[in-house]
């Protein structure tokens, strides 16, 4: 069975008894002492926490002083000492007291090379590789490797770090690794993809894993809502980021049915592209050409559906007035913006399409019996503007994606971006006076409630998921 090990790495031996004392109460099961965080390297090692299975690790390039510090510990009741596989040091203590680790910091290689690697720490101990996760290739390939690895019947630890890497975490059960690293503090957990001991203890053995995909999606607010949602609806649920390259998109189904993924979103820039890849769309998914949100059967089938439009609907109810017989432009011709034409088309608009690739304009105004705009062509004549480009989030250009001599007084706005809050396009509309603008806020909750309902079959608490977005609820 996995333990939850708790890395205390204080720089003082006060504070690492304090902090073991800590992690002990939340329930950590197993200790790692990072000598290395010491300010002064110790005469004794009596503070050890030896209640718990203890590894000390110590990395230094003083390999006397280690080897010292190594001996010390192990005679202090340390179960463990965690050496590098570089070190001269690999061989020099009873091969059931070593963990013998490895770290790749820029990659996880393909699967033979795992093994080997695991093949060679094995000669000097219990083997740990840990190896940075940079999508659905890279899980694939631990995957598999775990597989092989559990069919020795000998213990093993096996980490994906990154935050791509934190399913890996969240499945350490599954993967068959001996420890699950976590920390104490939130603020040392996100980089590296380690998750907290209390969350770890909260989530158990067998949480319920949600995720999103997309690239990139450093500035995505959705895992703090998701996870908002959980906790206030007492599910041990864990929703994390994996971002997809395109080309790995194929390999989404595989790695959704082997880390037990019951649910995702998507979204830029797969919203279409993703649909190949599924086993079926709901029949909304289908109308409008596009999915935010996928469903993992029992049976591992994965099903489309989207609930953006429940969000689109949300906003547009915020804008104040109805739809029906009014123009509306929609900036954009990707997933966003067909959710966004499926909308206003049931909603009765006059609907109109603008999009830096004309082209595809052309293409979303056909299907949706629309008319294609040029951007070079917009005149101020619409009552209604929504973008459904990431022009202006965070993490993409901060243009405003149409002339702002298309606003009016007459106008409203709904940008759908929701990061930052006050997106350029917003501020310019406020500046030219339009008589309502809206961002993606109140999108985003709407379209994650409906999600989350239909992965965790229970309500979610828009409340605290709001609060959890930064805002007020
Ligand atoms: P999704 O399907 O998730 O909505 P997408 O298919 O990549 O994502 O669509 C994004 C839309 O935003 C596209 O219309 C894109 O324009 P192109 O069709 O020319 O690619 C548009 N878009 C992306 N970045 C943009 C930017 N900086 N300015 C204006 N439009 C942008």
């Amino acid at each position: 069975m996995t333990l939850i090990c708790a890395v205390i790495a204080a720089d003082t031996q006060g504070a690492a008894k304090v902090a073991a004392a800590q992690a002990l109460m939340c329930g950590a099961e197993a200790f790692e002492v990072r000598i290395d965080a010491l300010l002064a390297v110790p005469e004794d090692l009596s503070f050890l926490p030896i209640a718990k299975p203890v590894i000390v690790t110590f990395r230094s390039e003083m390999d006397g002083e280690r080897r010292e510090i190594f001996a010390a510990a192990l005679d202090a009741g340390a179960t463990y000492v965690d050496i590098e596989s570089s070190s001269v040091l690999r061989d020099r203590f009873p091969r059931d007291r070593v963990i013998c680790s490895y770290h790749d910091f820029g990659r996880t290689p393909a699967m033979q090379e795992i093994l080997s690697i695991f093949q060679d720490l094995s000669a000097s101990g219990i083997p740990k590789a840990a190896f940075m996760v940079r999508g659905p290739a890279d899980l694939w390939e631990i995957w598999k490797s775990a597989l092989v690895l559990k069919q020795s019947g000998e213990p093993f630890i096996l980490i994906g770090m990154g935050v791509a890497g934190e399913i890996t975490r969240i499945r350490a059960t599954d993967i068959g690794s001996m420890v699950t690293y976590c920390t104490m503090r939130p603020e040392d957990a996100s980089a590296l993809g380690q998750i907290t001991v209390v969350e770890a203890v909260r989530l158990g053995l067998d949480p319920l894993a949600t995720a999103i995909i997309g690239w990139p999606l450093e500035h995505t607010r959705s895992p703090q809502i998701h996870n908002a949602a959980f906790l206030a609806a007492g599910i041990r649920g864990r929703y994390v980021r994996i971002p997809v390259p395109e080309h790995e998109l194929p390999l989404v189904p595989a790695v959704f049915r082997c880390y037990r993924i019951a649910g995702a979103n998507v979204t830029i820039p797969h919203k279409q592209a993703i649909i190949p890849h599924l086993s079926k769309l709901s029949p909304k998914a289908h109308a409008a050409g596009t999915v935010n949100t996928i469903c993992v059967g029992t049976d591992g089938t994965l099903t489309g559906t989207n609930t953006d439009l429940v969000g689109i609907a949300a906003a547009l109810a915020a804008l104040g007035n109805d739809p029906a017989g009014k123009r509306a432009l929609i900036v954009g011709a990707g997933g966003a913006a067909r959710a966004a034409a499926a909308c206003l088309i049931s909603a009765g608009a006059k609907l109109f399409v603008t999009n830096r690739t004309t082209e595809k304009a052309a293409v979303l105004a056909a299907e949706f019996g629309a008319v294609a705009v040029p951007l070079d062509a917009l005149r101020p004549e619409y009552d209604l503007v929504i973008n459904a480009t990431p022009a202006g989030m965070s993490g993409f250009s901060a243009e405003i994606p149409v002339p702002v001599s298309i606003l009016s007084p007459d106008t409203a706005v709904f940008d759908m971006v929701y990061e930052p809050e006050t997106t350029p396009l917003l501020s310019a509309s406020r500046s030219a006076g339009v008589r309502v603008a809206v961002g993606g806020k109140s999108m985003l909750i709407e379209q994650a409630a409906a999600s989350f309902a239909l992965w965790a079959r229970k309500d979610a608490d828009r409340t605290a998921m709001t609060k959890a977005f930064g805002g007020q609820p």
